[in-house]
């Protein structure tokens, strides 16, 4: 029995995902000895509808100088992240004079450089140091710390209080939810607004997109969960949005109790969640079985094409591949290697599973008959890229939302 990270309430896992590593963790041969790995569970809280994972390697363990995960190398995240910037600073910074924005986990400026480069006050609050020097090299003010009500205090004493507290794929991380949403309340201006967007627990359970699931992200929330996390901190979601980033995500606008008018889209969502059974412990047992029937696919497929004497490599070496190699027992023997743009992942061996990183070069010096499409959700900006390799007869393996060649 486990007490729920936001109401304390009991909670029971209803599933494992095994034995997993960190899922950024890439390394080098001479470290597979020491590599840390920990038990996946997942629970449901039927008390505040919030999805977790009932155990979490310590924040030191993920978060540190040698983080790999660099949010500008995707083309199409800088747009969005501009786009999400805008919507900030045309809705909410209308009519405020001189407002301030602060970003909690900035990584390497790719949200906040749009407002720098509006000349507003910002502040980037990125434990991770590599990704934050990258920002800082760029002008934009960031500190390396992690954010708590504490550090509020101190950006409070420093600079006043935020007009808007923003982030992205950030809030999931973050374990000790109530004092983070403490330390937002306390950040905010009286009518400041909160605006996060996550990866969709709708969307994860209708895709079974288990991958989504890993030691970072330590709760997947709908608007059922965030509405329950921040009510109890004053704060109310007053507009709800969703989008397409990460496989599908949830833009949660949120601001004190009875400052804002709500948008209708709140009600919308919430009646639709009910349909789906988000707040459902049924519906999780199913999503159970959906993921194991996934596991089984895939490793069937892969096994027949290796035994056709075809080779796989597998194409991203994202962070969510680490949860569906470490599940289905996928390594070396199935997928000859992975390939990534990001260098600080080249020449190393993927967490758990130890399969050889390497380049795009090396992926299109000597093209597969497959690719398994581990970073499904840049498909659209891939495949813009990758038309030679489909020309030539290679075929794309998907996952999501079911195991599919085409
Ligand atoms: P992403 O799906 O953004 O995130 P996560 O790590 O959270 O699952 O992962 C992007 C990864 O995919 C990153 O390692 C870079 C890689 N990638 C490529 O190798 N080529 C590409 O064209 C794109 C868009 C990403």
């Amino acid at each position: 029995m486990y007490k729920c990270r936001i109401c304390l309430n009991n909670i029971n896992p209803f599933m494992s995902f095994g034995s997993q590593p960190i899922a950024n963790g890439f390394l080098k041969e001479h470290e597979f000895s020491e590599e840390y790995f920990f038990e996946m569970e997942t629970a449901f809280c039927e008390s505040c509808n919030t999805f977790q994972l009932v155990t979490q390697p310590s924040a030191e363990k993920m978060f540190h100088e040698n983080y790999a995960f660099f949010s500008s190398l995707s083309k199409n995240m800088r747009i969005h992240f501009k786009m999400f910037a805008e919507m900030v600073m045309e809705e909410y910074f209308i009519d405020r004079v001189d407002p301030f924005v602060v970003e909690l986990g900035s990584n390497d400026g790719i949200m906040l450089q749009n407002f720098m480069n509006n000349n507003f006050r910002h502040l980037g609050v990125e434990p991770s140091s590599n990704v934050g020097d990258v920002a800082r090299k760029k002008g934009i003010n960031t500190i390396s710390e992690f954010f708590s009500l504490d550090l509020a205090e101190n950006i409070i004493e420093e600079s006043g209080h935020a007009d808007a507290v923003i982030c992205a794929n950030v809030m999931c991380h973050i374990p000790d939810m109530n004092d983070i949403a403490q330390g937002i309340a306390k950040l905010l201006t009286a009518d400041g607004v909160l605006i996060f967007e996550e990866p969709y627990l709708g969307d994860m359970l209708a895709k079974t997109s288990y991958d989504q699931i890993y030691d970072e992200h330590v709760y997947i929330f709908s608007a059922h969960s965030v509405m329950n996390a921040f009510g109890r901190h004053g704060l109310e979601i007053i507009d709800l949005l969703h989008q397409e980033t990460h496989g599908g995500s949830m833009r949660y606008v949120l601001a004190p109790i009875g400052t804002h008018t709500i948008s209708p889209n709140v009600e919308i969502t919430l009646r639709d969640e009910k349909r789906q059974g988000l707040n459902s412990i049924e519906t999780f047992v199913k999503f159970k079985a959906n993921c194991e029937k996934s596991r089984s696919n895939l490793v069937g497929l892969l096994k027949d094409i290796k035994l056709q004497g075809k080779r796989v490599v597998g194409y991203g070496a994202t962070s969510k591949s680490t949860t569906v190699l470490n599940y289905c027992g996928i390594g070396p023997d199935l997928i000859d290697f992975i390939a990534d743009t990001t260098p600080i992942k080249q020449n190393k061996f993927t967490p758990g599973c130890h399969i050889p990183v390497k380049s795009h070069e090396d992926f299109h010096a000597n093209p597969p008959e497959y690719a398994l499409l581990f970073a499904w959700n840049h498909a659209t900006e891939i495949f813009e890229k990758e038309t030679q390799f489909s020309e030539n007869g290679g075929k794309w393996i998907y996952f999501v939302p079911s195991v599919e060649v085409k």
